[in-house]
């Protein structure tokens, strides 16, 4: 099961992709969650106390390994082949409700015809894990799918965008369903977040007809929610929480997707 979550920032991907990894690893099964937010966060949202956060060093910031690994002693010249499985070994991090968790950092556009030796290092660490490896993975990612090179998107499972019921962030997965459907992404859709009135499920469901964009389901407004991350707490641990059980949801339907393909 490969997934991508997706959507404005701000909109909940990070609470919706660190719910869904816990909940799959609360089924038994072996989960990699992956941050591909320039910002990082997935870390909190997953039990780790913030000291420990903080000093994850994301893998496009670490320059001794991307040296390592396409240097070839040549000032501008690098390799373009090497080995990931050790990566994914020394740098992913087993977080308090046992999922693993990947913290790549920041990737140039690909338009931009970058050809930065992180970059490729990034590309082949998500090739690997997503292409070859059988754990679930999770990814929380920005509104662009940079981070996802042709080839690899192809055997992305899934990916879900997240939406509240504002224009602009409707506007936003809009672009992102574009790109992703351009990128081969086989399934996606669409996920309407902090809804506290049915005005809201409906604003979201009558954009997603008329875009033609599945919606997968909703997840409530919950207070619980922020005053946990007030707290600097996980709010995962709210197990009983509107949303956290809507999330666990969403988990189900994944789960039976998953066995049906
Ligand atoms: N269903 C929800 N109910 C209430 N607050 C939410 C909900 N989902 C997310 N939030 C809050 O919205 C803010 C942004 O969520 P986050 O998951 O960090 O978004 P993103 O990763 O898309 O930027 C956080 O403060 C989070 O606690
Ligand atoms: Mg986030």
């Amino acid at each position: 099961m490969k997934i991508a979550v997706s959507g404005k920032g701000g909109v909940g991907k990070t609470l919706i992709a660190g719910g869904l990894a816990y909940s799959l690893v609360s089924r038994g099964i072996k989960t990699v969650a992956i941050d591909a937010d320039p910002s990082p966060n997935l870390a909190l949202t997953l039990g780790l106390p913030i000291e420990e956060a903080r000093q994850i060093l994301p893998i496009s910031e670490n320059k001794e390994l991307i040296e390592s690994k396409t240097g070839t002693g040549y000032a501008g010249v690098f390799r373009l082949s090497f080995t990931v499985d050790d990566i994914v070994r020394d740098f992913s991090v087993i977080t308090p409700f046992g999922v693993n968790l990947i913290v790549m950092g920041t990737v140039q556009s690909m338009g931009s015809g970058c050809t930065c030796p992180a970059n490729a290092v990034i590309r082949a660490l998500l090739r690997h894990l997503i292409v070859e490896r059988n754990e679930a993975i999770i990814m929380d990612m920005e509104a662009g799918i940079e981070h996802i090179g042709r080839g690899t998107a192809q055997h992305v499972d899934l990916m879900l965008i997240v939406a509240d019921a504002n224009m602009k962030s409707l506007e936003t997965a809009h672009s992102i369903y574009k790109l992703a459907n351009q990128a081969g992404i086989r399934q996606i859709f669409l996920v309407g977040n902090k809804i506290r009135k049915s005005l809201e499920e409906k604003t979201i469901e009558s954009f997603a007809d008329k875009n033609s964009i599945k919606v997968l389901d909703f997840v409530p407004y919950d207070q619980t929610i922020l005053d946990a991350e007030m707290q600097g707490e996980t709010p995962l641990r709210h197990k009983n929480s509107v949303a956290i059980c809507a999330i666990e949801r969403i988990c189900d339907k994944l789960v039976a997707m998953a066995k049906n393909n």
